[in-house]
């Protein structure tokens, strides 16, 4: 797939097939991820990988309760997180596969170099066929101390960008996009070549 049609069709997916995401796919995808910029080349990401879905299952329980306890005024500009209450519904959206990219302390910019990691690695994953969906409600619970000991994550760096990938099961419709706010645009015209004499 070109770089471009990746850009352009790569969806949140919200629907994933009962099939598994291969541990090769899943090393290939992270090591696209760490081809993002990093200020200084400082690389202050670190990767968190969980497999399996009656474990996603369980983690989704447990991310959603504490979603509803800790941010209920969250709950309403969005319809989605209504459905945080029903205990059926799975915020990882049955994907067999979730990545968890944390920032190490200590740098300025180290959530921006994670977030550029987020999106090669979620423009990896679309080129490959996959479907990716980002699931930013997660982030606190991922950001417990207590979780990020279950996972081996060292307590001391930051839950940035949690999302799941996945087979997708068709296609995720196009949301649409305001065109963009250009708010100032100086753009000087290049100085008329000096003809030789
Ligand atoms: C930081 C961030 C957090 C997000 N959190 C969630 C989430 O918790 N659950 C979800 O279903 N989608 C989540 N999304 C996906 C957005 O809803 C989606 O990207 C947006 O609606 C645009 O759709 P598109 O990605 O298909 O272009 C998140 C996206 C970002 C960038």
């Amino acid at each position: 797939m070109q770089l471009l049609d990746a850009i352009y069709h790569r969806r949140a997916v919200r629907h994933y097939l009962d099939r598994e995401v291969e541990p090769a796919t899943v090393r290939e995808i992270i090591d696209a991820a760490i081809q993002a910029p990093s200020e200084l080349n400082q690389q202050p990401w670190a990767f968190a990988v969980v497999h399996g879905r009656p474990r996603l299952r369980n983690y989704s329980e447990r991310a959603k309760r504490h979603f509803i306890t800790h941010y209920p005024t969250a709950f309403e500009p969005h319809p989605r997180c209504q459905l945080y209450e029903d205990s059926d519904y799975d915020m990882f959206y049955g994907a067999d596969t979730l990545i968890v990219i944390y920032a190490m302390p200590g740098h300025l910019h180290a959530a921006e170099d994670c977030c550029l990691a987020a999106e090669n690695l979620m423009l990896a994953a679309c080129g490959l066929g996959l479907g990716t969906c980002p699931i930013g409600f997660a982030r606190p619970w991922f950001d417990l101390p207590e979780t990020k000991r279950a996972l081996g994550v060292p307590e001391h760096y930051q839950a940035i960008f949690p999302l799941v990938v996945g087979q997708p099961a068709g296609e995720a419709d196009p949301v649409p996009r305001r065109s963009p706010e250009i708010v100032s645009w100086q753009w000087e015209p290049a100085p008329a070549p000096v003809s030789a004499p």
